[in-house]
């Protein structure tokens, strides 16, 4: 299952639409199903794996996600996560906004990776201005190297969505829509809430906030071995980065 909402900022939850089987590397199959239904042995693979990691490790693995983020990106520089071409497909809010032909977007995307999805975005729609922004400085760097990078029409910088104060870099409510692509599931569940206070700030009143993720029961997270349990639907993985698997719930 793969959740995907659009968010108001003056109201709660818009919808939540077609539940998905998502991959490693964020790209996503339909399945048509509601609920992905656990087969016998994953069901008994999941109960049997209860044991969460050390609270010291745990503290660790919290004190150095940006590093290891940041290595991920060493190691897998942009090649890792499929380029996204379905954000304006599966989101209608972002056509929505634009109510004439000419209307130009301001867009945000909070923890944008390498740019799988700001690039193909920026691509298909001349009228957007995006910033984006990581706490990986990599991921950072290999977008103001790529060659569609262009800064008439992007700002990107660094921050840490947990404590950097989003308007050292964007104005106050000056956004029409929020992408948190694959982003929330690394952020700790305790500190989640202030990711989604900081991003609020620059949210013009009355727009949206667009969210994809790992759903619970997708293949990624019953891939996770014994030892890798951080608490309820959380789990790390071999290189210290961290995810979260959302419900309906949550
Ligand atoms: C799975 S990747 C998704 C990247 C991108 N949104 C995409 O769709 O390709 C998760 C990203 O979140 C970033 N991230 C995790 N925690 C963050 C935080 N606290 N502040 C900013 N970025 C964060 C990571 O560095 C990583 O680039």
């Amino acid at each position: 299952m793969n959740e995907s909402k659009a968010l108001q900022s003056n109201s709660s939850i818009a919808h939540t639409d077609e539940v998905i089987i998502a991959c490693e590397d964020g790209s996503f199959q339909k399945t048509g199903q509601k609920t992905r239904i656990l087969r016998a042995e994953e069901a008994k693979q999941l109960s049997e794996n209860q044991v969460l990691v050390s609270d010291f490790k745990q503290q660790k693995l919290e004190k150095e996600a940006q590093k290891n983020w940041d290595l991920f990106y060493k190691r897998n520089s942009t090649n890792f996560f499929k380029d996204r071409h379905w954000t304006t497909r599966e989101f209608e809010e972002l056509k929505a906004c634009c109510k004439f032909a000419d209307q130009k977007l301001t867009i945000l995307e909070a923890g944008c990776g390498v740019g799988n999805c700001l690039f193909p975005l920026l691509e298909e729609d001349l009228n957007i201005f995006a910033y984006a922004c990581d706490f990986s400085p990599r991921a950072v760097e290999y977008i103001k190297q790529n060659p569609l990078y262009d800064a008439k029409r992007c700002k990107v910088f660094q921050c840490d969505l947990t404590k950097d104060d989003l308007l050292e870099n964007v104005p106050l409510e000056s956004v029409d829509v929020v992408m948190l692509i694959f982003v929330l599931s690394a952020v700790h569940p305790e500190k989640m809430h202030l990711v989604l206070r900081n991003i609020y700030k620059v949210l013009k009143p009355g727009k949206y906030v667009l969210f994809r993720d790992y759903g619970l029961h997708d293949h990624a997270m019953l891939r996770f071995k014994s030892a890798c349990k951080l608490g309820e639907n959380f789990y790390v993985r071999q290189d210290g980065t961290r995810s979260y698997f959302f419900s309906d719930g949550k």
